[in-house]
């Protein structure tokens, strides 16, 4: 079944409305919380009057700073696995207001109508106080992010190479650029929302909308002072989160609080103004200053990126280093910086980093190009990084030229001329871009339980949650593969952190990190098979070894001889009709990994047309190739792909939280004025996967696909908008006023 296109497993359940989300559980005598945010940005609450609020008919309590249960620990570091250096920030601890739209109080109602009615008739009163939540304004203060447990997955920049500020002034071809990033934010179409059970003294079931349930169970139990095996997360549906779900969100917090207040089962949802005081793709300021000799050779790179952080923790990104991870040059200088704003902590969004990065890094290769008189992507081919500039060591496998090269020519790239304005379409210049993309290839250790059941059909358990990308269908072809069953025979039971351990779904690395465990663990199970098919009374394995057989549908059978065989039931019949069971972790090979680079890789190529008076954008073609190991399943693969495509178009043309920084507020609170593409917008996207192997990353040679497709767009766009008009926009979104 790998790399066969299936359609998801769970299609079905999604589109007939079956499958249940976090606020859809019929729960019995159900409550329902609904929270009241700030209305300032900093300050004191001098006053907090819930009177009103609590005297109306169907309202149970309302919950503040001044009422709240005990939390076990209001300055825990380290609460969930994603927690950012700093003191974690918890809703209602005191008076105290950090950022707009902060939590502070929540309503508990009979229905949901009710709490949200009564949510406007609490009062509180501030006393304000001045703040900063511009990146622009406080950019001197800039300096150096705390260490943590997050950078060891996302390391600082290397140290300087060379002397970067001399052979800068000494190239013969350089560019020196500035970009700015706005806000972004994630805004799923499922609203966060969590269900809590109320399971007696302690002890809590929870749906919850997360990308980890394993993570979301550890942050309840160390913040609420619970036994870790009395809180349940269950998050088997997810309507797209895209790291929004990474760390637990506010209403879980809250929900959970009310819920062993009073004893209650108890459901929070959040509407969609109420997502925008949340985590977000930082704002971001980035300075990039290359050079080249003569031959288009890069001699000098210096990248300096900053971008905001919370005053309460130190989120921090990958930024500054990607472009020597693509180009070799013997003098770099990398720099990343933090300025505290008062805003909430930003968290990773779709490529976290990477994006923000690749766009500034590509946009510098296209100008530097252009300086050089050198084709862009020829310019790319003759800096070409063979081995990892950075540490010299060979890459695990990297594809990129394949897909420089496949890309370009179904593209048509060569049919480009290179001075801007010079192509047009009736009343319309044509603009041709492109643009390369680098990305991790990360793996977490995955525990998998796997076993044979008395239909001799196999059930494979793992706490994952499948947050859209199709980790069901592609976990149930691994699994049919190694055991040699068709997949109807195959369940996977996930998004429950009761089934052995996984890592929040993200960075692009579940199908390698789950996909491994189940490998292991079938592996194991099929040794096992073996051994219980050996002890049954008469067995014909008695003396064979396990090379001498094979397991297809449901059987093991002699390899020399097919005919003789043991079924999987009569297998679990043999053991008493008890399961046959297993449960391994899978990792990474850390070890042999260490003499390698790793990374996945893409080239991105954009047509735009720009209305010649109106400076109107259009996408009207895109080609993106992808370099990611082997492709389980291309359908669902070409989906990440496509969606990162139309995400990257989003971010170049679209997409930007408006921030008044004289109310410290964000402004587009709500998917109307908040851009992004409609179909109209989405003209022929087209994805190409490299013939990519991989022996060495891990045992399916897979390197994952969920950010890979968004990293290389929005620098292709911009690079074909500059091809159409000669400007260079650098600050994200161009919106045609800027080109005007
Ligand atoms: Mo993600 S930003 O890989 O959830």
């Amino acid at each position: 079944m790998v790399g066969r296109p299936v359609s998801r497993l769970e299609g079905k359940l999604k589109v007939t409305g079956a499958a249940r989300y976090a606020a859809e559980y019929d729960v019995p005598d159900l409550l329902y919380g609904y929270v009241v945010n700030s209305t300032i940005t900093k300050g004191k609450i001098t006053r907090i009057d819930v009177s009103a609020a609590k005297a109306l008919n169907g309202v149970l309590e309302v919950i503040t700073h001044e009422n709240r249960p005990d939390v076990a620990s209001v300055d825990l570091k380290y609460t969930d696995m994603d927690a950012p250096p700093g003191v974690v920030f918890k809703p209602l601890l005191d008076a105290e207001v950090k950022y707009n739209g902060q939590p502070l109080a929540l309503v508990i109602a009979e229905d949901f109508e009710t709490a949200r009615y009564a949510a406007t008739l609490v009062i509180i009163e501030y006393q304000e106080e001045p703040f900063e939540t511009c990146l622009d304004h406080n950019l001197e203060k800039a300096r150096k992010p705390e260490k943590g447990l997050a950078t060891m997955l996302k390391p600082p920049p290397p140290p300087p190479t060379g002397n970067f500020e001399q052979a800068f002034k000494d190239s013969p071809v350089k560019v020196d650029s500035e970009f700015r990033h706005g806000t972004e934010h994630h805004n799923p179409i499922e609203l966060f929302a969590t269900t809590t059970v109320y399971e007696g003294e302690g002890k809590l079931t929870i749906y919850d909308k997360t990308q980890g349930t394993v993570n979301n169970q550890l942050f309840v139990a160390n913040v609420f002072g619970l036994h870790y095996k009395d809180v349940r997360v269950l998050s088997p549906f997810v309507g797209g989160a895209f790291g929004a779900g990474l760390r637990p969100q506010y209403q879980l917090y809250l929900c959970v609080m009310a819920s062993l207040f009073l004893k209650r089962n108890v459901r929070v949802v959040l509407e969609r103004k109420q997502m925008y005081p949340f985590p977000h793709r930082p704002q971001s300021y980035q300075r990039l200053r290359f050079a080249a000799d003569a031959n288009g050779r890069l001699t000098a790179l210096n990248h300096l990126a900053i971008s905001e952080a919370s005053q309460f923790e130190d989120y921090v990104e990958t930024v500054a280093q990607w472009s020597h991870k693509l180009y070799p040059a013997p003098n770099t200088l990398f720099e990343y910086k933090l300025a505290s704003l008062d805003l909430f902590t930003p968290l990773d969004m779709r490529a976290p980093g990477g994006v923000t990065a690749l766009h500034a890094i590509e946009c510098t290769m296209d100008e530097l190009a252009y300086e050089a008189s050198i084709d862009p992507l020829e310019f790319r081919l003759r800096n070409y990084a063979e081995t990892d500039p950075v540490t010299g060591k060979p890459f695990t496998s990297k594809a990129l030229r394949e897909c420089y090269m496949r890309a370009a020519k179904q593209f048509g790239w060569e049919k480009r001329s290179p001075a801007p304005g010079s192509m047009t379409r009736g009343n319309k210049f044509v603009g041709y871009g492109m643009a390369t993309g680098i990305w991790d290839a990360y793996q977490f250790p995955s525990r998998v339980e796997a076993m044979i059941t008395q239909d001799g059909k196999l059930v494979l358990n793992n706490a994952v949650t499948d947050i859209g990308t199709g980790t069901l269908t592609v976990m149930t072809q691994v699994a049919a593969d190694e055991l040699g069953m068709p997949m109807e025979n195959v369940t996977f039971n996930y998004g429950d952190s009761k089934k052995p351990f996984s890592m929040f779904q993200g960075g692009s690395s579940m199908t390698a990190s789950t996909g491994v465990g189940i490998v292991v663990a079938v592996k194991a199970l099929k040794k096992k098979l073996l051994k219980k098919a050996k002890d049954i009374d008469g067995s014909p394995f008695k003396n064979v070894s396990g090379e001498d057989v094979a397991f297809r549908d449901g059987s093991i059978f002699l390899r020399r001889s097919p005919s003789v065989s043991v079924s999987f039931q009569e297998i679990v019949a043999a053991n008493g009709g008890r399961p046959v069971k297993t449960t391994n972790m899978g990792a990474p090979h850390v070890l042999k990994l260490r003499k390698y680079a790793k990374a996945t890789h893409s080239a991105a190529f954009v047509e735009v047309e720009v209305d010649k008076e109106l400076k109107m954008i259009t996408v009207t073609r895109a080609i993106t190739a992808v370099a990611a190991g082997t492709i389980i399943n291309p359908k669902t693969a070409r989906s990440q792909i496509t969606g990162s495509m139309v995400w990257g178009i989003s971010k170049a043309l679209h997409e930007e939280t408006i921030l008044d920084e004289k109310l410290g507020k964000y402004m587009n609170q709500n998917l109307a004025e908040y851009h992004i593409p409609v179909h109209a917008d989405i003209n022929e996207l087209d994805v190409i996967f490299a013939d990519e192997r991989d022996d060495l990353i891990n045992e399916l040679g897979v390197k994952g696909v969920g950010e890979i497709g968004l990293v290389a767009m929005p620098a292709a766009v911009a690079n074909a908008v500059f091809h159409a008009t000669g400007k260079r926009i650098r600050e994200l979104p161009i919106h045609f006023d800027k080109l005007l």
